[in-house]
């Protein structure tokens, strides 16, 4: 399979503020308030557990947007059929989202290694983008790079689409806008990826602004 190579094993976890583990913590106060020294103890133990369990999932998570984004590539059904069963699965959308972050930061990072493209995370390679557009230069080297960004973007965006919020019905929150804004999302996706593969400038700055608007309209309504 024509994969898209990224060292998830290698990518450090930068998400701690997995809302299973705010949860955990409030427990964990509870007990301080006790004063035992036992609850101490329990406090490096719950939150260790706490780390590592959220670490793996990440991890697994940020694999299988992978795997979705090489499929959506080749074979566009069988990649929303992937996105769609992931979603299934998914507790929390941070963890997803998280991939979005510079690679140090435990994001998926832009090309298949760090260091050669700057920035090196898909979010502010996406603005850069859109603001600056992009040289001649700088196409001719990361135009594979940003090809794949386009996929795994677009592979966020399907796995976002069927992600059931539970806020839905709250205030402004509704389905349709959070199924029209992952829509839009996968749609600039999809535009920036043939942008790359054409090697065109000025789609390529136009396709960028249209994923970034769809960011940010969601994120006014449903980021908290
Ligand atoms: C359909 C809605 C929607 C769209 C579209 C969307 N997001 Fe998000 N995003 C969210 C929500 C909701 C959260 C908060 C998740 C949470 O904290 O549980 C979030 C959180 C984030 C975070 C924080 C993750 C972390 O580790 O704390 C980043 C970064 C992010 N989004 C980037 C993006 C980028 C970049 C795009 C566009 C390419 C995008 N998002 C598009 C809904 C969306």
């Amino acid at each position: 399979m024509p994969g898209i190579d990224r060292d998830v094993d290698g990518m450090e976890n930068g998400s701690s503020h997995f809302k299973a583990e705010e949860n955990h913590m409030k427990h964990v106060r509870a007990w301080m308030v006790g004063g035992t020294v036992l609850a101490l103890a329990g406090l490096v133990w719950v939150t260790g557990q706490g780390f590592a369990g959220d670490d793996e999932k990440e991890k697994a998570q940020h694999a299988q947007i992978l795997k979705i984004a090489a499929a959506l590539k080749t074979n566009k059904a069988e990649g929303i059929k992937m996105a769609a069963a992931m979603a299934k699965k998914v507790e929390f959308l941070e963890g997803v989202m998280h991939g979005f972050k510079p690679r140090k930061r435990g994001g998926f990072g832009v090309g298949k290694d760090a260091g050669v493209i700057t920035p090196d995370g898909i979010e502010l390679k996406i603005n850069q983008m859109q603001r600056d557009g992009i040289t001649a230069t700088a196409l001719g080297k990361e135009a594979g790079a940003l090809e794949d960004l386009a996929y795994i973007t677009a592979a966020i965006g399907e796995v976002t689409k069927h992600f059931e919020n539970k806020d839905f019905g709250k205030g402004k929150k509704t389905k349709k806008d959070w199924i029209e804004h992952s829509d839009r999302m996968i749609e600039g996706s999809l535009k920036l990826a043939a942008a790359a593969k054409a090697k065109g400038a000025a789609d390529i700055k136009s396709a960028a602004k249209y994923i970034n608007d769809s960011c940010n309209a969601c994120h006014s309504t449903f980021r908290e």
